[in-house]
């Protein structure tokens, strides 16, 4: 192994104490899978931020006790810092609900913010999905994804703004607004959640709480499970959002620095670092490698990267010549992250800076669907390719949508049908797409 290198396994499995150090959370929730019953599954995710300890956290509720089944993982530990400045915990739980009005609300609190200029104590998180059928992708809303490092450090002279991840599955319009008012001489631009500076800021930790909310661009219906349904107009923002989701987070602004330029005293992030809001694929059971270097030349050293990401993420961390520090990280999907939308954000640490914060969106494949038993049938004009569900566990036609407007997918008690028009019939390798790249479904030969 080359000098400097060190390879932590970020996996920890936490007691229980007081957390009263709270640095914010974000809430993920994975697409519902509609049970035979007509009950759903629900997979939601709480990543939480604290200062000392992370652990002790609260646990996020259904609204009015209607989940059933809960099946709660511990708080597993996803990333901390090695002088105990910081740290983040991921929490996933599976549930069962009866869908019970049009909506789907989920819950937690918890004391103690760390101590900020904004002085506030308790904290409340929230997530509400719309439980409606969406008329343009015949399934329910999917919800926005969003995240953040640990602990954003800005300087005081040089912040100028900080993006934050705002990535919709469903291409909707994604708006960000402050939940309480935002701490002074920020503000939020909510069309892009980028948050910028307007003044002279103060000195210290300031809270954030946001929520991030989606609306779709196209006049859509909803339709809910009594049969119901209401038309939500494209873009209009004084209609509620197909989902809202709460994302909180502490900004530390330190004392100014000598210099402002990126890769001087800030480190920089160089070419091969993923751009802020990238979409990467990764399939279950291979390794997705994320890479990321940053230079700070005038800077002591890049002491570490923070992470925000999944359960089980490994972080290999080395720092070179010339203020250069690399980091790359591994993370190998499962089963049971198939169709999941994973945020991970990362930035990079001096001791007396933070680069960018940087996050990306990844997407992971069910391999399950690339090996789904399909009959293929040829028309002169078109082509029918039939999907054995019982081939392709815990996969709903409800979460495939196709790009291409000449594929259609039905669904009968044992099959999904995709009907797709074309003339080559026997020589088209790939058969359809999802419109957000999720499932692909191949027909080599036939
Ligand atoms: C953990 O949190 C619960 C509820 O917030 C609190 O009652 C309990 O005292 C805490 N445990 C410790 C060891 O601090
Ligand atoms: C929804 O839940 C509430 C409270 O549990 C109950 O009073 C109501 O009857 C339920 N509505 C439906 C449609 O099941
Ligand atoms: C906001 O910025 C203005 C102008 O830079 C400054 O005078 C004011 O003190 C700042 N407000 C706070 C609360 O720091
Ligand atoms: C949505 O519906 C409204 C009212 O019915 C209509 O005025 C508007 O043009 C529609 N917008 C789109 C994008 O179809
Ligand atoms: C993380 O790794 C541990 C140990 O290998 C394993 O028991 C656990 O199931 C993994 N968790 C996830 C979410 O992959
Ligand atoms: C569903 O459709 C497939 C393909 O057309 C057919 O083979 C199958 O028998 C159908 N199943 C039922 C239950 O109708």
């Amino acid at each position: 192994m080359e000098a400097g290198a060190a390879v932590l396994l970020l996996v920890a499995l936490l007691g229980t104490s007081s957390a009263s150090s709270f640095y914010g959370d974000s809430i993920s929730l994975a697409p519902l899978q509609q049970n035979a019953d007509g009950t759903y599954k629900v997979t939601f995710y709480h990543r939480q931020n604290g200062r000392t300890s992370c652990q002790n956290q609260s646990a996020l509720l259904c609204d009015g006790g209607l989940c059933s089944d809960l099946d709660r993982s511990a708080a597993v530990q996803t990333d901390q810092d090695s002088l105990g400045r910081w740290c983040q915990v991921e929490e996933r739980t599976t549930a069962t609900f009866q869908p019970n009005g049009t909506s789907f609300i989920l819950r937690g609190s918890g004391c103690c913010w760390d101590n900020n200029l904004e002085h506030k104590s308790n904290w409340e998180s929230h997530a509400e999905l719309d439980l409606g059928v969406r008329s343009d992708s015949y399934r329910i809303n999917n919800c926005p994804v969003t995240a953040t490092v640990a602990s954003l450090r800005v300087s005081q002279n040089c912040f100028t703004h900080l993006r934050l991840l705002a990535h919709d599955p469903d291409e909707d319009a994604v708006r960000c607004r402050f939940a309480s008012g935002g701490p002074a001489n920020f503000t939020l631009d909510e069309s892009t959640c980028t948050l910028r500076g307007s003044g002279e800021l103060q000195l210290g930790q300031h809270v954030f709480e946001l929520t991030v909310e989606d609306f779709s661009t196209k006049n859509v219906t909803l339709t809910y499970a009594d049969g119901s349904t209401v038309t939500r107009e494209a873009s209009s923002t004084s209609l509620p959002p197909l989902c809202r989701l709460k994302l909180q987070f502490v900004v530390d602004v330190l004392s100014p620095t000598s210099s402002c330029v990126a890769g001087d005293l800030l480190p920089m992030f160089l070419s091969r670092t993923p751009s802020h809001g990238d979409v990467l694929h990764a399939s279950v059971g291979q390794t997705l490698q994320l890479y990321a270097e940053a230079q700070a030349q005038n800077a002591q050293r890049i002491q570490g990267f923070q992470v925000s990401g999944p359960q089980n993420v490994t972080k290999e961390f080395r720092s070179g010549s010339d203020g250069k520090a690399e980091v790359t990280l591994r993370w190998t999907p499962k089963e049971s992250d198939a169709n999941k939308l994973v945020p991970i954000c990362f930035a990079a640490d001096t001791a007396i800076t933070q680069s960018e914060m940087r996050c990306v969106v990844v997407t992971v494949t069910h391999t399950a669907v690339l090996q789904g038993r399909a009959s293929v049938t040829c028309l002169p004009n078109k082509m029918t390719v039939a999907l054995e569900k019982a081939s392709m566990p815990d996969i709903s036609e409800e979460f495939l949508s196709l790009r291409d407007p000449s594929c259609t997918l039905t669904t009968n008690g044992t099959h999904i049908v995709g009907t797709m028009s074309f003339s080559t019939c026997g020589t088209k390798l790939e058969v359809c797409q999802r419109r957000d790249g999720l499932i692909q479904i191949y027909v080599k030969s036939f």
